[in-house]
């Protein structure tokens, strides 16, 4: 981001958070903070807090924290460029050009494609509404069972058998061949050697991301041509792994419900959508991707996906899924019977059988059991150590100990084994899981690994910047151990030895880290751990702080010389000077060499 800092600020200062968060979710005032409901994981009680001073959020009970950009990217899903953008809008800030050369290039291209589908969509929705052309295309919905209504939701359209009718339409409008062809809404064809459209006499779908704009579009055929539906292909716009279908009409509904169902095609949202189910989605033709899993964890509690009873089908969007057993999300599949899909299951017997068939629904596991005991003989040793070795590690995955314990005694159960069996090789893969190696910066940081001193200055210092000089007088950064402890008081001190204003906005800008956010919003808004005077408290820790220095000095000289009087190392009075006088300085150390 080349936006200045200093507009960043004044885009921070112009939002408030309060107003911001306010939009999305239910906040109560509480003392002199708001309280609520974390929209990023799910609970009963609010631990969710946001301070309307300090201009930040954090959870209490997952750990998310941030300022309102964080807020924003998290909740929409969108990078923190987007959020900027959002943001200066909304406050009619201006991002000068100059600042922001490079990304308000990608900016103005991505606002480019987006308005020239919303006008495509319109196109196509017109084209259907009004054209003499599209009684075919009316006949074809009706026959599917699509209502006006839905229709109308959804913006369905139709692209004319003609094939260059967009094409000309938007050259007349004044856009360039070369954005059309870049849209993917016109393309050149080797052998009538000119453009035409990309989508002709086709059923057209505009697809939209969460915050309702329109990113792509499917085209279904109106018979049973082949290819049966063609998509515009991924753009900076549209990523397949990322957008769920429906979900801008359904995340309310599904929010309120903590539960979405996953289908998988576009007439089963509709179908859906049409018969009352209200919290579905589905995905592109794609498997379930973690980028889905993680956006729907925002809204739900549980997941139930829903798929047709074709293999493939199943293997396909059960690819990749065994990554997601560890969200704190409730997985749970179900199979519809032989040839059929959620469309024609509820056309054919209705909400309320389709609503009881969904109660046959497995958990994760048990699906995986199902599949993994396909033909496997039970009466072999072989064949239990097979399955065995499938499930248990996806029960070590489970996050919640209860559910994992269950999971175990149940597999148990059905392999005739001892439960005491599996909870040892469970065990085993618990161990070799903790030698893995670290992916990237921070994944599996744990905040307390840093000295609790360190964290404890850092929070006075990040509220209170006046007293960085006391700290500053006393230590100096290589005092400071922790992985983000150390990395954190680097900063206040350069920041603080420029000249520069310490603000913990500041620093949370600098590392622009989603972990680093967390901690220092858990800093601030903790204010319970630090009540009192905070110079008396701080003259305290930087005791103890010199205190430990000085205290793992002497360690390290006690056993220098240990060994200079066994003969070891050549006696050095120096060190034995030092050693006194470390020892002088720890007062309240009453101990004395006594190998003196
Ligand atoms: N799909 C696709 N390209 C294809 C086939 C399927 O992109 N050639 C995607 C579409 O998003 C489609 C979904 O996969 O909606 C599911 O495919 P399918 O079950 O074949 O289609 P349905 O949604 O059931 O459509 P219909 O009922 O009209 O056959
Ligand atoms: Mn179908």
């Amino acid at each position: 981001m080349v936006v200045s800092e200093e507009i960043i600020v004044r885009i921070r200062e112009a939002n408030d958070i309060v107003e911001i968060i306010s939009e999305y979710m239910v906040l109560k005032k509480l003392g002199n903070n708001f309280k609520g409901l974390c929209p990023f994981h799910s609970e009963k009680t609010p631990s969710f807090i946001v301070s309307p001073q300090k201009q930040i959020y954090h959870c209490f009970g997952c750990g998310e924290g941030g300022d309102v950009f964080s807020f924003l990217m998290k909740i929409d899903n969108i990078s923190f460029v987007d959020a900027v953008e959002k943001l200066s809008k909304r406050a009619n800030i201006n991002i000068p050009h100059k600042l922001s050369l490079h990304n308000d290039k990608s900016l103005r291209e991505r606002k480019t494609l987006y308005d020239l589908y919303e006008k495509a969509m319109n196109f196509y929705s017109d084209f259907l509404l009004h054209e003499e052309e599209s009684v075919l295309a009316h006949k074809y919905l009706k026959s599917r069972g699509i209502s006006s209504q839905i229709i109308n939701k959804f913006k369905i359209g139709y692209a004319s058998k003609r094939g260059d009718v967009l094409l000309k339409k938007f050259l007349n409008k004044g856009f360039s061949v070369d954005l059309l062809k870049k849209a993917g809404l016109i393309s050149f064809s080797e052998k009538k050697k000119k453009f035409s459209d990309f989508f002709w006499n086709r059923i057209i779908f505009p697809v939209f991301d969460a915050q309702g704009r329109i990113v792509a579009f499917g085209g279904r055929v109106l018979d049973s041509g082949l290819p049966k539906y063609i998509n515009s292909s991924e753009s900076m716009i549209f990523n397949k792994r990322k957008i769920l279908y429906g979900l801008n009409f359904t995340s309310s509904r599904i929010r309120e419900s903590k539960k979405v169902l996953i289908l998988e095609g576009y007439i089963d949202v509709l179908t859906g959508y049409q018969y009352g189910l209200e919290n579905v989605v589905a995905t592109l033709g794609t498997a379930l991707t973690k980028e889905h899993i993680n956006i729907l964890q925002r809204y739900a509690e549980e997941v139930v996906i829903v798929f047709d009873s074709d293999n493939a089908g199943i293997s396909a969007a059960l690819r990749g899924i065994n990554q997601l057993i560890d969200s704190n999300l409730k997985i749970k599949i179900v199979s519809l019977p032989q040839g059929m899909d959620p469309d024609n299951f509820l056309r054919k017997k209705g909400k309320e059988a389709f609503d009881n068939f969904l109660k046959n629904s497995l958990s994760f596991i048990d699906y995986q059991f199902k599949i993994a005991s396909k033909d496997v003989d039970f009466s072999e040793v072989e064949g239990k150590i097979r399955v065995v070795n499938k499930i248990l590690p996806m029960i070590v995955q489970i996050k919640n100990e209860v559910e994992k314990r269950e999971e175990v005694r149940k597999l148990a159960e059905r392999l005739s084994l001892a439960e005491e069996t599996l909870l040892l090789e469970l065990s085993k893969i618990n161990k070799s899981n903790k030698f893995k190696t670290k992916e990237g910066f921070l994944s599996d940081y744990k905040e307390e690994k840093d000295p609790l001193i360190e964290r404890d200055i850092l929070q006075i210092l990040l509220t209170e910047p006046v007293y960085i000089k006391q700290v500053k007088e006393k230590i100096c950064v290589n005092d400071f151990t922790g992985e983000i402890t150390s990395q954190l008081i680097k900063y206040v001190f350069k920041l603080a030895s420029e000249g520069k204003e310490v603000s913990f906005h500041r620093v949370m800008d600098y590392f622009g880290d989603e972990k680093i956010n967390q901690i220092i919003t858990r800093m601030i808004l903790n204010e319970a751990r630090m009540r009192g005077n905070k110079s008396e408290i701080l003259e305290k820790l930087l005791e103890n702080m010199c205190r430990c220095k000085i205290t793992k000095k002497r360690n390290e000289l006690e056993k220098e010389i240990k060994a200079m009087l066994s003969g070891e190392k050549e006696k050095d009075l120096n060190k034995l000077r030092e050693y006194n006088d470390l020892t002088k300085q720890l007062k309240g150390s009453q101990r004395e060499l006594r190998v003196l």
